[in-house]
C-alpha cells in the first residue's frame, strides 16, 4: 500500500472556487503522510515543481501546473487530552474547516466560532492564519505537524516557531518547503464570546438570543456572511482578493482626515493601523464592475469573481488594474491575498 494515487492531465476547473480552467501535469491523492517521503522522491525524479491544493479556495490558476500537485485526503480528528477547562484536538489536514468548527462546538469546546464557514481545509488554515469577525486561528494553534521537504520528515512546528501574523506565517513564507499534515488546536470549554465586530450583536438580537452561548455566535456569524460575500458555488471566487493594507499611522491618519468614512483598525502596533481595502475599492469606482466574465463582486468590493469563463489571466489583470487605480487615487498598494499559480504579482 502506498498511500497515494497517482493520475496524469488532471483538470483543475472543479477544484479552485474561482472555476477557472486549468491542468495539472500530475495529480496524486495521498491518504497516508507517511507515504510523502516516497511521494517527493518520485517528484524530484519527474523535475517538475510540486504544490499543495486543498479545496483551491486560496488560489488563482493563471496558467496550467506542470509538475505534481499534492492533495491530502486524511481528515480524521480526535481530542488528545482533556483536562476539563481545554482540550486538545488535533484534526488532519484534509478534513473541511467548517466540519472541525462544527464538530468542536458539539463537544462543547469553543474559540472556533468566528470562524465559522471559513472555506477550506484543516491543513491550509495556518498557512495564512486565517481569521474573520476578530478572531485569528493561530491564537489556539498549539503545534503544526508538517513534512519538511529540506530533511524529507515530519516535524512537530510550536506554536512559538509559526511566526503568525494578520493572513501570514512561517508556512505562508516558504510554500515549497511544507506539507501540514495535521494541526492541534488547544481549545477552552469557557471563554468570553468575541462580539465586538460590526454587525455581530445585530445578527444576535435579530435571531432573537439575549445570552449567547459559541454555537449561536457561529450560527450569526454564518448568517452574515452568507449574506455579505457571494457564493463560490454559485459566482466564482476566493474571498477577499487584497489584503487590508497595513499602513504607517501617520498616512493613514492623513487619509482619514482627507476621506474621514475610510475605516481605519488598530493593527499589532500603535505605529500601524489596518485599513480598508473594500472601501477603497469601493470609492475607486469598481465595484461591480463587470469586463466579459471577469468582475469585481456587486455585493462586496473586495472580491474579484468568474462569471463563468474568464481565465485566471484575465481575472489577474483586472486585479492589477484595480490595484493601479487604488495606488493613483488613494497612493495606497494592494497585495492580493490569494496564491497565484503559474504568475508573479510584481510586474
Ligand atoms: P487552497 O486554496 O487549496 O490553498 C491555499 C494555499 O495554501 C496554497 O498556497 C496551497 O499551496 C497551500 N496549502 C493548502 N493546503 C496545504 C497543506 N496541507 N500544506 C501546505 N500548504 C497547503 N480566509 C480567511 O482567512 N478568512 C475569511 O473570512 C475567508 N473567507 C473566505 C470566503 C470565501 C467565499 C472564500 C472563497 C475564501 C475565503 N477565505 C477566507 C480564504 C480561504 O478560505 C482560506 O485561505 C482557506 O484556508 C484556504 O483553504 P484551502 O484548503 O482552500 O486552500
Ligand atoms: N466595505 C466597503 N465596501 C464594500 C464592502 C465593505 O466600503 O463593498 C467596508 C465596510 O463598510 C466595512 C469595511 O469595509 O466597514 C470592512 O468590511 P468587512 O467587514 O466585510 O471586512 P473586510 O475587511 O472587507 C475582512 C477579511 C475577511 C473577513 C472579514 C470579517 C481581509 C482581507 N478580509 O474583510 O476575510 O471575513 O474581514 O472578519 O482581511 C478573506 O480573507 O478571504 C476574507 C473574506
Amino acid at each position: 500500500m502506498s498511500g497515494y494515487q497517482l493520475a496524469e492531465n488532471v483538470s483543475l476547473a472543479g477544484r479552485n472556487t474561482f472555476h477557472v480552467a486549468a491542468r495539472a501535469a500530475m495529480m496524486a491523492d495521498v491518504t497516508r503522510s507517511e507515504a510523502l517521503s516516497e511521494l517527493f522522491d518520485f517528484a524530484m525524479l519527474r523535475e517538475g515543481p510540486v504544490m499543495v491544493l486543498g479545496e483551491g479556495s486560496n488560489l488563482l490558476f493563471a496558467a496550467d501546473f506542470p509538475g505534481v500537485v499534492v492533495c491530502l485526503t486524511m481528515a480524521k480528528v480526535h481530542i488528545v487530552e482533556d483536562d476539563g477547562s481545554h482540550a486538545l484536538v488535533r484534526a488532519e489536514a484534509g478534513l473541511s474547516w467548517n466540519d472541525l468548527v462544527t464538530w468542536t462546538l458539539g463537544r462543547g469546546l469553543c474559540g472556533l466560532e468566528n470562524t465559522a464557514l471559513i472555506p477550506g481545509t484543516v491543513g491550509a488554515s495556518p498557512i495564512q492564519n486565517i481569521g474573520a469577525y476578530g478572531v485569528e486561528v493561530g491564537e489556539f494553534i498549539e503545534t503544526v505537524e508538517a513534512f519538511d521537504r529540506g530533511t524529507g520528515q515530519i516535524k512537530r512546528v510550536a506554536h512559538a516557531d509559526c511566526e503568525f501574523a494578520y493572513r501570514d506565517s512561517r508556512f505562508k513564507a516558504d510554500l515549497d518547503q511544507w506539507v501540514i499534515t495535521a494541526v492541534e488546536f488547544r481549545l477552552p470549554r469557557q471563554r468570553e464570546l468575541k462580539l465586538d465586530y460590526a454587525g455581530v450583536r445585530e445578527e444576535l438580537a435579530a435571531m432573537g438570543v439575549d445570552t449567547p452561548r459559541a454555537s449561536h455566535v457561529a450560527e450569526a456569524i454564518s448568517r452574515i456572511r452568507t449574506r455579505k460575500l457571494p457564493n463560490p458555488a454559485l459566482l466564482g471566487n476566493a474571498g477577499s482578493f487584497f489584503k487590508n493594507p497595513v499602513l504607517p499611522a501617520a498616512q493613514a491618519d492623513a487619509l482619514k482626515e482627507t476621506h474621514p468614512l475610510l475605516p481605519v483598525f488598530p493593527s499589532t502596533s500603535s505605529e500601524l493601523r489596518k485599513v480598508s481595502a473594500a472601501w477603497l475599492i469601493e470609492k475607486a469606482g469598481w465595484k461591480g464592475f463587470r469586463e466579459g466574465d471577469a468582475g469585481i463582486a456587486a455585493q462586496h468590493a473586495l472580491v474579484l469573481v468568474n462569471h463563468g469563463n474568464a481565465t485566471g489571466a484575465q481575472l489577474l489583470s483586472l486585479a492589477h488594474r484595480v490595484a493601479d487605480s487604488v495606488q493613483e487615487t488613494f497612493g495606497v498598494g494592494l497585495e492580493p491575498e490569494p496564491r497565484l499559480i503559474g504568475a508573479r504579482w510584481q510586474r
